[in-house]
């Protein structure tokens, strides 16, 4: 998708992906990483999202990279904090605490900001993007990341037509095609979901990078 599919996104307010509540999966299998606590985290494609706050909570420092600056700015003034802004690289940085939240392109991203990060938590970023953009998201992951990276990731599949993306229909083969040659994969839970009318399985992952 384009940037201003995004950025539209956000200025009508159509965030349906976004949860009130701290992701249930997140809670339940983070501990199946057995990070030290004060480890960071980088969470792609962070929109505003609430677990972010969580994962702080934890003790991580959290990496966050967003395109749309009204989501960190909104981020930020639903959490009651004053963030420091500054610019880093191609990114304009918000901080706050133990989180940081970049904005700009999660393309223009560097090994430069991605130094130290232990652990990735990918919830509604890989289902986001359409096949290409997603091969090349897997690929500067796969280049970036330092060794031993770990994620835990969420995706959902529906029935071939049955919705129109984003969100994309992630099924274990595609997660399997994308991060089988640079991850260990072990797939933790499916459930139903349903995906605004439309059946759906929710799926999560622990990925190693070997
Ligand atoms: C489906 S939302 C998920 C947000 C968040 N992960 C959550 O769980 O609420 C996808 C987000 O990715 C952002 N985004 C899309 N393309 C991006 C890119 N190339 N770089 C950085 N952020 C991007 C969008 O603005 C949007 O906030």
């Amino acid at each position: 998708m384009e940037a201003d599919f995004w950025h539209q996104r956000w200025s009508t307010k159509e965030i349906g992906f976004h949860q009130a509540e701290i992701n249930r999966f997140l809670k339940g299998y983070w501990g199946r990483l057995e990070l030290s606590s004060g480890s960071k985290v980088l969470v792609p494609l962070c929109g505003k999202s609430k677990d972010m706050i969580w994962l702080a909570q934890q003790g991580h420092r959290v990496l966050g990279v967003e395109l749309s600056e009204t989501a960190v700015q909104e981020f930020f003034a639903e959490s009651g904090v004053t963030p420091t802004i500054d610019q880093q690289g191609a990114f304009k940085r918000y901080a706050s605490g133990n989180i940081e939240l970049l904005v700009g392109d999660f393309f223009a991203l560097t090994a430069t900001e991605l130094a130290g990060v232990a652990a990735v938590y990918d919830r509604a970023a890989l289902i986001a993007l359409p096949t290409k953009m997603r091969e090349a998201y897997v690929k500067l992951l796969s280049e970036l990341l330092p060794s031993q990276t770990q994620t835990l990731l969420i995706t959902f599949e529906y029935l071939p037509g049955a919705a129109e993306g984003p969100p994309f229909s992630i099924d274990a083969e595609e997660v399997k095609r994308l991060f089988g040659e640079s991850c260990y994969i072990e797939p933790l839970e499916s459930q139903y979901f349903d995906l605004r009318g439309v059946d759906a399985t929710e799926h999560v992952f622990h990925l190693n990078y070997r």
